[in-house]
């Protein structure tokens, strides 16, 4: 790492105190409230990097409210909580945190094996005084299952890993077409192309203009009544009004969903009240081990920039 002068920042976040402490070769403002303390906007007018998590909305505004900002170092693998293109412009250095594909693929797996086996219901029986019910209803395998990995980049194949080790057959589609081949995962032309057979549907993809509402009615239709969805990536890629439907009419037979288009949901989004669906708070990377190795990750990419290198991390 070159040697770095001393530059202004602002740590958007809550950061460990190892982590802070790297940063005092810099003169940084810690403010793990973000956008709504006062003082944000102000620090923002001096900076030249910035240290933000997905909960920090960083759109043109802020980035025109900080003409010095030479980096944008997020603390997630996603990004569509940043303005690129407003960042793009002023040459701005925008930064990821790939470091958690393993919690995310985890959790994936997780939410496919409680669907596959109603884990939910068996879980309310035990509680509910429900024990021999519970006990009767049966399950499906994830063995021998065809599941459909749609967005084949790190998560995704990071799921198709596991997947491949519970003996389950796996197929993807993905957009890009510089893949590397991957053992025994065979790729499909288009969405619709492994909608119709799919046991399984699982979304690993970033949020953007082309994947906005990727699954929607006409896609949900061509799933198997048997079939279980799965995401863990961005909310918005799915048309969750059009999952609450297909659920609550059989088109599909459940979902498992880490990530919701409004987080958190309004007290009425019909996504709440659908049947065999199970929700959590966009959960994925929060493992003690993840979280901080996403936190080491973000730091690092901070102090290279400011200090004139260069990262791999960096959004092309
Ligand atoms: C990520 O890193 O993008 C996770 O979804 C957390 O926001």
């Amino acid at each position: 790492m070159a040697e770095p002068n001393r530059c202004k920042a602002v740590v958007a976040v809550p950061l460990a105190t190892d982590l802070l402490e790297r940063l005092t070769v810099h003169d940084v403002t810690h403010i793990p409230g973000g956008r709504s303390d006062g003082s944000f906007r102000s620090a923002m007018a001096a900076a030249e990097g910035l240290l933000v998590s997905s909960h920090v909305h960083v759109d043109r505004n802020l980035i025109e409210s900080a003409p010095k900002l030479r980096i944008i170092s997020t603390m997630s693998v996603g990004f569509d909580h940043i303005d690129v293109d407003a960042a793009r412009e002023r040459g701005i250095v925008v930064t990821i945190t790939p470091v958690l594909s393993d919690a995310v693929a985890d959790l994936t797996m997780s939410l496919m094996t409680m669907l596959a086996r109603g884990l939910p219901n068996a879980m309310t029986a035990v509680r509910a005084n429900r024990w021999r019910e519970g006990a009767a209803a049966l399950g499906g395998d994830l063995a021998h299952k065809l599941l459909l990995v749609v967005g084949f980049g790190r998560i995704g194949q990071a799921v198709a890993t596991r997947a491949s080790a519970a003996k389950m057959r796996v197929e993807y589609v993905d957009l890009r077409s510089d893949l590397p081949a991957f053992a025994s995962v065979a790729r499909r032309a288009g969405l619709a192309d492994g909608l119709y057979e799919a046991d399984f549907v699982t979304l690993h993809v970033d949020l953007n203009e082309e994947t906005r509402h990727l699954m929607g009615p006409a896609e949900f239709a061509m799933m198997k009544e048997s079939a279980f969805f799965v995401n863990t990536s961005r909310g918005g890629v799915v048309d969750q009004v059009a999952l609450a439907k297909a659920l609550t009419e059989g088109e599909i037979a459940g979902a498992g969903l880490d990530v919701l288009e409004e987080e958190p949901p309004a007290p009425d989004d019909p996504i709440l009240s659908a049947p065999n669906c199970i929700l959590l708070p966009h959960v994925g990377s929060a493992t003690i081990e993840t979280r901080y190795a996403m936190a080491v990750c973000a730091v690092d990419n901070l102090l290279e920039v400011l200090a004139g290198g260069e990262t791999p991390h960096a959004l092309g």
